[in-house]
């Protein structure tokens, strides 16, 4: 089996100040540059929505990180799994702006029930590729090493 997982999870926001969600993005650059982690993170005025995918082991490791992060709450994990190929490659982490479409899926993702979970983890990566495949990506890094676009 590939050692390659993806993990979906969404979160609600602590802060609204943009030099934190600067600072985020440059953490997340600099771990996951380190750790072979790709991946795309959304986000809307009160929630994230993020997928990070690599080796089994790096990607558990960045969600620990991640969850203890003060900067959001309720971190709530929606899927992981193994997958055979990154949909990401291409980005250290992606940044998106998406308020319409993330406040849409807020009922099925903050659900209790494990259909509800799965179903919201598969829009968020749908929505996700959408979005970054047609370019709407606010900021972010290439997973090589030249800043692509400052957020
Ligand atoms: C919404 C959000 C997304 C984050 N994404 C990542 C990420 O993809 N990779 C990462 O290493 N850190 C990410 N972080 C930052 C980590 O939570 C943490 O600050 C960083 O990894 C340093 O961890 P440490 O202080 O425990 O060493 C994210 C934080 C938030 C709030």
């Amino acid at each position: 089996m590939s050692d390659l997982y993806a993990l979906v999870y969404v979160s609600r926001k602590t802060t609204g100040a943009q030099s934190d969600i600067d600072a985020i993005l440059r953490g997340a650059r600099k771990f996951n540059a380190c750790c072979d982690i790709t991946g795309a993170l959304l986000f809307n005025d009160s929630n994230f929505a993020q997928l990070i995918e690599g080796p089994e082991t790096a990607v558990k490791q960045a969600f620990q990180r991640i969850k203890r992060d003060p900067r959001h709450c309720d971190v709530k994990q929606l899927s992981f799994e193994p997958t055979q190929r990154r949909r990401f490659g291409e980005w250290s982490m992606a940044f998106v702006d998406s308020s319409q479409q993330l406040r849409e899926l807020e009922p099925l993702m903050w659900s209790n029930d494990a259909a509800s979970a799965e179903r919201a983890s598969q829009k968020i990566l749908d929505l996700l590729i959408t979005l970054v495949e047609h370019d709407e990506v606010a900021g972010g890094w290439l997973a090589s090493s030249t800043p692509a676009v400052q957020a």
